[in-house]
């Protein structure tokens, strides 16, 4: 039996007395069975020549009677490979000044538990190894950074953020795959058709569950998908059509209908077009079933109107929320944004003093249902009321506040509606006004 196999040349057995000795010393120190650290004495330093390149079986010294242990630049064979190094290698051929710490530090500990030189845990989305006594991790940016939370929730800032329990091992690098999911609008929707829009008295708050109450449809998750154009999409025009038919339809289109079913130039999971989703639930509709319709033969599919672009004024955008529903926006999230929790966001730029690794920013639609001011930090902030589609526990019950009138994140920068094809009567009225103001589009 050997209790340090080196997968190489043959290797003395250990005296019985040795063996038992060695035993029992390795049940009060189990880092011992990694190597000969802590054992006393001089080894490689009184060799001739004292270290060797590379691998070389001949390079030993004797050690607990007639073992062996190696001053080849083979014997650390990192940290799941073995060891047999003599206790003086690091100190002698690696002129390692740390060798006591290096000895005695062959564990870490982490939360109050030990760990052995070699153990590998994973801590927040880093995977993380006990080296010499020291965790080494492979600094990999994590979804929930808790410094940046810590000094987010300890500062003055106008929102506060939170450890999610789904967010929190994850990389961001993970979350800007998974949880969004809008390609940048293409120049066809940049430049789709803006409505004009006469601005009408608007009240300091708005919130369309109040104006239309059982109308607007609850939060969604789209879980580890990214595919906020589906979800935001398909809630915008369930909200839409109940409000245009008073509540006559009131359905919820499935985003998983048209996740499926509207592939052509779509990605799917992982993200897609706005105007490629409105054309389809335009022409096709979007049903509550999974059969995907083929061309245009599902009669019972809910259809919309050809979507149109909000300007940027926020009065504008104000008003066709107050007047038709809420609308889609699409902004860019940043790192920080995930742990939001309540109040109202803003930007923080916290991460990029770490480095750029930190940062990471992709393009997510919502749906936005109203407006107000914030008064609880002294001085009024302005913020848009959107419902995000990352489940009722993320945020203030799945819903987030944004600061309003500034293009925060380019928040107003990129704002859709639609109608909803319903009642028959009031589509036609709604269809002319909507082709006057909407002139040359149709
Ligand atoms: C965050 O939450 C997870 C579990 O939900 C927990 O294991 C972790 O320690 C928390 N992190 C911080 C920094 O609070
Ligand atoms: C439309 O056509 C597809 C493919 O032929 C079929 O599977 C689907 O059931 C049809 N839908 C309706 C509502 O008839």
């Amino acid at each position: 039996m050997r209790l340090w196999p080196r997968p190489r040349g043959a290797q003395n057995p250990l005296s019985p007395i040795l063996l038992l000795v060695s035993q029992i010393l390795s049940l009060f120190d189990l880092s011992l069975a990694r190597g000969f650290h802590g054992i006393p004495g001089k080894y490689c330093s009184v060799r001739s020549p004292t270290c060797c390149e590379n691998r070389d079986d001949e390079c030993t010294a004797p050690i607990l009677g007639d073992h062996l242990c190696y001053c080849d630049m083979f014997c650390d064979r990192g940290p799941h490979g073995g060891n047999d190094c003599c206790p003086d290698f690091y100190a002698t051929c690696r002129g390692q000044a740390d060798v006591p710490r290096a000895l005695s530090g062959s564990e870490c500990t982490l939360n109050g538990v030990r760990y052995y030189e070699g153990d590998e845990i994973k801590q927040n989305c880093e995977s993380c190894i006990c080296l010499y006594g020291v965790w080494k991790c492979d600094e990999t940016a994590c979804l929930i950074q808790p410094d940046i939370l810590e000094r987010i929730n300890s500062g003055r800032y106008s929102w506060t953020g939170r450890n999610y329990s789904q967010f929190w091992g994850r990389t961001l690098a993970d979350g800007i795959q998974y949880r969004l999911g809008t390609l940048f609008p293409e120049r066809s929707v940049q430049n789709m058709n803006e409505i004009e829009i006469k601005t009408r008295d608007l009240p300091e708050h708005f919130d369309a569950r109040q104006k239309w109450p059982g109308l607007i449809h609850p939060v969604l998750d789209q879980g580890d998908c990214g595919s906020s154009w589906t979800v935001s999409t398909t809630t915008i025009s369930s909200d839409r059509l109940a409000i245009i038919t008073d509540g006559k339809i009131n359905a919820v289109l499935s985003p998983q209908h048209l996740l499926s079913c509207n592939q052509h130039r779509q990605r799917g999971c992982e993200g897609g077009y706005l105007d490629r989703a409105w054309w389809y639930i335009r022409k096709l509709g979007s049903g509550q079933g999974l059969t995907c319709p083929s061309g245009n033969n599902d009669s019972t599919a809910y259809k919309m109107t050809p979507p149109y672009r909000i300007s940027s004024k926020e009065e504008d955008i104000m008003t066709e929320i107050i007047t038709n529903g809420p609308v889609q926006a699409t902004f860019i999230v940043h790192e920080d944004f995930f742990s939001y929790v309540s109040g109202v966001y803003q930007y923080s730029h916290l991460a990029e003093s770490k480095g750029s690794r930190f940062t990471a920013e992709g393009y997510h639609s919502v749906r936005v249902i109203g407006w107000g001011i914030d008064y609880s930090t002294g001085r009024p902030i302005k913020y848009w009321l959107a419902a995000n589609s990352w489940g009722e526990n993320w945020g203030e019950q799945g819903f987030f506040r944004i600061l309003r009138g500034e293009n925060h994140c380019e928040f107003e920068s990129f704002v859709i509606g639609a109608w909803g094809k319903g009642a028959k009567r009031r589509r036609r009225f709604k269809m002319r006004k909507l082709r006057r103001r909407m002139r040359k589009f149709f």
